[in-house]
């Protein structure tokens, strides 16, 4: 009785020492965490959404541009990635943000986005040019693409950190508000939300292209029918318009940063034995033969066709309907050989035929 009562107290004093001391420590980390996130988020969508291409034109032009950069988004390639971003992101993801985030944190783009920001933008002159604390203007669209690049790629392998830092916040909140919208002159409405359905969506949003939705609306999904309706919506040709990202098939570095990224339609809805194909950008039959290690009975091969595929007897066999079976065939050169003499024969024979009828007065000419 003692010795139950004694570790009942011990007890009682660890949980009440670990509980309330493991969630704070949980949120101590993941708070500021999640504060970086998004700025560096918002930092990297004033990017792909308001930006231009600043390696064309002149400088002063570019802020009149179109904003088309979004539909290529990230393309063209950029020739070499920045230095200071490529060397924290190849640490990990939490370097990746941590210098993503301190970089974002001083930029007047997202200045007035948060109190916070906001008093720290208000201690410094406000001769601040627009890619401070870059040199360039330049410099911050290498910055920008090469920060999307690894933290697309990080989203790509389903970091836990880049889970649900927005919560139950719109993805974009706050875009509006970033200092590229002046002269973008275009507001962007992205109906999805950070949910914990799934969790990785924002961080998709944020730093990743829309090769699904949106490239030909500016980034505008204000709605699931417009996502369904979406001209630069792969799918949109299909009975069922759903487009999908393919889990773990997006995890390249190098494709990512060439924009190649696979999706997938329900190509098995229109027709069976169909899958999209993110080379060909259409849905094409699948080969069932070499692709799920069809086996078949002793004899046979399996052999593809369009939706389907086949079992079909090996050359050399033939299908016994009576057995079921494929058996050998009756081997081909003795069958013919016998065959053909007896052609022969009966040839010979309507030819002496003919020439007696021609004979006994029968026919006019011995040639048939
Ligand atoms: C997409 O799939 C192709 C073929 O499997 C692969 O080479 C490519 O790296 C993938 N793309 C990404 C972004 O991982």
């Amino acid at each position: 009785m003692e010795t139950s009562a004694f570790f009942t107290l011990i007890s009682t004093s660890l949980m009440y020492l670990i509980f309330p001391g493991r969630t704070e420590t949980f949120n101590q980390v993941i708070d500021p965490v999640h504060t970086e996130l998004k700025w560096a988020g918002l930092f990297l969508a004033a990017h792909k959404y308001f930006d231009v291409d600043r390696r064309r034109g002149n400088s002063l032009s570019w802020k009149y541009d179109p904003r088309v950069f979004h539909k290529h988004f990230p393309m063209p390639r950029l020739r070499s990635l920045h230095p200071q971003v490529n060397e924290a992101c190849h640490q990990g993801v939490m370097a990746c943000v941590r210098e993503i985030a301190s970089k974002a944190q001083e930029s007047p783009s997202i200045a007035d986005t948060d109190e916070e920001l906001k008093k720290a933008a208000l201690a410094l002159p406000d001769t601040i040019p627009a890619f401070y604390p870059l040199t360039s203007d330049l410099e911050l669209f290498q910055y920008r693409t090469t920060a999307s690049y690894f933290m697309c790629w990080y989203t790509m392998r389903r970091e836990e950190l880049l889970m649900n830092y927005m919560g139950e916040k719109p993805c974009l909140e706050n875009l509006n508000k970033v200092k590229e919208k002046i002269w973008a002159d275009m507001t962007v409405t992205e109906y999805r939300t950070g949910s914990y359905a799934f969790p990785w969506r924002c961080a998709e949003i944020q730093f990743c292209p829309d090769p699904c939705y949106g490239r030909r609306t500016e980034g505008n999904v204000p709605s699931a029918s417009a996502l369904r309706e979406d001209k630069g919506n792969p799918c949109r040709h299909l009975k069922d318009r759903t487009c999908k990202w393919v889990p773990d098939e997006n995890t390249d570095l190098e494709s990512l940063q060439r924009n190649m990224f696979n999706i997938t339609c329900a190509c098995h809805k229109e027709k069976p034995g169909f899958r999209w194909s993110s080379r060909y950008k259409l849905c094409v039959d699948i080969d069932e033969c070499t692709e799920s290690n069809v086996e078949c009975e002793e004899n046979r091969i399996c052999q593809n066709s369009v939706g389907s595929f086949a079992c079909v007897c090996r050359m050399g066999n033939k299908f016994d309907s009576q057995k079921k079976l494929c058996v050998e065939h009756v081997p081909l050169p003795a069958h013919s050989f016998h065959r053909s003499s007896k052609v022969r024969v009966v040839k010979q024979k309507t030819a002496l035929r003919r020439f007696l009828e021609y004979v006994f007065g029968l026919r006019e000419s011995p040639k048939p």
